[in-house]
């Protein structure tokens, strides 16, 4: 994992010290709350409802031990004792306040954290895979060059006050597991004669407007990465729309100019800097790798015992099953730990469950985890000799529900509970949902689906990309829920349908019940939910949802009638 330098260590904790002055200034009424506001936000502080929230950075999602216990410190030193994962790889605490930011933000320098660029108009967090570098499908590693952006995209001048946010995605695998398609810019590492490069994909987003991205460069040395995204958001910076926060990402720009026209002004941007002082060095390029080399791994695994712990319990198997993922190692697997316990957040974890997950890393994985865009966290390096162990203390921290890739391990933004900006509320239908899917051997036999939920059309619950997709609604100030299916994340990513009006919370577990058990009817044997979904179309789904239900012109005809 990447250690600090001295540079590094110098801007974070310098950083910290300008905040504390801001902040002081803003007490003391120097400076105003419309002032404080971009500074508190490119610290990762946002006011929400019930109190601030500040967002804190994982780039790319990996961790250490330490800095996992020192986020446990915080969550019960400043905090109500738990954190929340994100989407995008942060963690955001719900409850600290203002004037403690400063401290939390030191206590986290002393680990390598921070929360710059978390928030407001500029270059925000990576994201990756969160298999990177263990993933048996991986072409190539995608952490070194994450690193290397990062570096690039911290207090980069130019870039501090965009038109709008931007992120990037990179994925260095078969399998897209990044949500590369819809990302301000999205990175496909790739082999092509024997080069290493990227296919550079730019313009995706979810949001009120959700686009797919369109492919700029089909193959891009790897060299030129920093070059070329610098005359990406050149074009951005220059052309991209301020008059207007809904039309001022980068896809508004890329839509309006049409990809060709777009590619054609990041090509000939590129013309001026291309081979200048940011092209990258094999050397640089090692410098940065030489901090992810791998583990030392045993190479001489005793799968044995665990073959037969497998035989003879149904419960761990599974667990095996469902949270573990293929790694490189022979002997070795990825262990999803899964923050959708039934009835709780998604992606909400106490202060004893970090410190829990901290001990189970330094025991069992190398003292480094991950946390990914499903609001889980990973231990990336486990024996499958030691499984059995890591299930069961997990088991007893509600850390093991068997359900990663199911209907109840649900995507879920922090909704109508804490959000400013949510139409209604999104972690109790989460919940409602969870409740009413608890039979093990129902969801096992339903398969994978996923559930994702959004409070509101920012989308950060990724609903557009759920098999079945939840938004909250405002509708005359009561909260209600639009369904979409068969979106969908990687490589042949793709945004879901709506089903048709929206429902009541109080419908939306019959509404999924009903989706499913058309599903189950309809289902070839081993067709998943997308297949059967992909073959039969929305309408069987719709008629089932809608049966007995007048909408649309009938409800009309049937309230004049009365
Ligand atoms: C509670 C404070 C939050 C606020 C005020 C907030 C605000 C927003 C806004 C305004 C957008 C749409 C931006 C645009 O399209 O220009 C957005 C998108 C997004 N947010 Fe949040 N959000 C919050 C929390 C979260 C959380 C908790 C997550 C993850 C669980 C998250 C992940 C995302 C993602 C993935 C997107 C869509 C990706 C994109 O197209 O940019 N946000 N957020
Ligand atoms: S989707 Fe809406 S309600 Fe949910 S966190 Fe984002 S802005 Fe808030």
């Amino acid at each position: 994992m990447y250690k600090y330098d001295a540079i590094d260590r110098q801007l974070i904790t310098e950083r910290v010290e300008q905040f504390r002055d801001q902040v002081s200034r803003w007490q003391s009424g120097e400076l105003t709350s419309d002032e404080f506001r971009p500074l508190r936000l490119q610290n990762g502080l946002y006011v929400q409802r019930h109190a601030p929230m500040l967002r804190i950075a994982v780039p790319y999602g990996m961790m250490n031990t330490a800095q996992l216990r020192k986020l446990a410190f915080v969550a019960r030193t400043y905090d109500k004792g738990y954190g929340h994962f994100s989407t995008r790889h942060n963690m955001q605490f719900n409850w600290p306040k203002i004037e403690d930011c400063p401290d939390i933000l030191g206590h986290l320098a002393d680990v390598e954290m921070h929360a710059i660029q978390t928030s407001g108009n500029c270059l925000r967090n990576i994201t990756t895979d969160q298999f990177a570098g263990v993933a048996a499908d991986e072409v190539i590693d995608p952490r070194p060059l994450a690193e290397i952006l990062r570096q690039w995209t911290t207090f980069h001048p130019e870039f501090a006050f965009l038109p709008r946010k931007f992120k990037i995605a990179i994925s260095g695998t078969k399998e897209d597991r990044a949500v590369t398609w819809f990302h301000d810019i999205g990175l496909h590492l790739q082999q092509q004669d024997g080069e290493t490069g990227f296919r550079v994909i730019v313009g995706g987003g979810l949001g009120r407007t959700p686009i797919r991205g369109q492919i700029v460069r089909p193959f891009l040395p790897w060299q030129h990465i920093l070059t070329y995204c610098e005359a990406i958001l050149r074009v951005y910076n220059r052309f991209g729309r301020r008059d207007n926060a809904y039309k001022a990402r980068i896809k508004i720009l890329v839509q309006a100019l049409g990809v060709d026209a777009f590619t054609q002004l990041v090509e000939t941007e590129w013309a001026q800097i291309k081979d200048g002082p940011a092209t990258l060095t094999q050397a640089e390029y090692d410098r940065i790798a030489a901090h992810f080399t791998a583990p030392a791994y045993d190479r001489q695994v005793d799968a044995s015992a665990f073959a037969n712990q497998i035989e003879n319990d149904k419960a761990f198997a599974r667990w095996v099953e469902r949270n573990t993922h293929p790694h490189q190692v022979a002997g070795y697997v990825a262990v999803t730990l899964s923050l959708k316990q039934h009835g709780a957040a998604p992606g909400d974890i106490s202060a004893d469950q970090m410190d829990l997950v901290a001990d189970l890393a330094d025991q069992y994985s190398f003292g480094e985890l991950r946390v990914s865009h499903e609001q889980n966290v990973i231990l990336a390096d486990v024996r499958k000799s030691d499984l059995h162990a890591v299930w069961q203390a997990a088991k007893g921290a509600g850390l093991a529900t068997p359900n990663i890739g199911l209907l109840t391990a649900i995507i879920c933004c922090p909704g109508g509970d804490f959000c400013d900006l949510a139409n209604a509320k999104s972690i109790p239908i989460a919940n409602a949902i969870q409740a009413r899917f608890d039979n093990l051997d129902y969801l096992f036999d339903i398969g994978e689906i996923d559930l994702n939920i959004s409070g509101c059309m920012n989308a950060c619950g990724h609903h557009h990309v759920g098999h079945i997709g939840v938004l909250g609604v405002d509708k005359n100030e009561a909260e209600f829920y639009q369904v979409t299916l068969g979106g969908r994340q990687g490589y042949d990513a793709r945004l879901g349908k709506v089903i048709g009006p929206s429902f009541a919370a109080e419908e939306m577990p019959d509404v999924v019940e009903k989706i499913i058990s058309v599903y189950l009817e309809n289902r070839h044997p081993d067709e998943r939910f997308l297949d059967t979904f992909d073959r039969i179309g929305i309408d069987p789904f719709k008629n089932r949802v809608y049966e007995g239900r007048a909408h649309g012109k009938a409800k009309t005809a049937q309230k004049e009638a009365a």
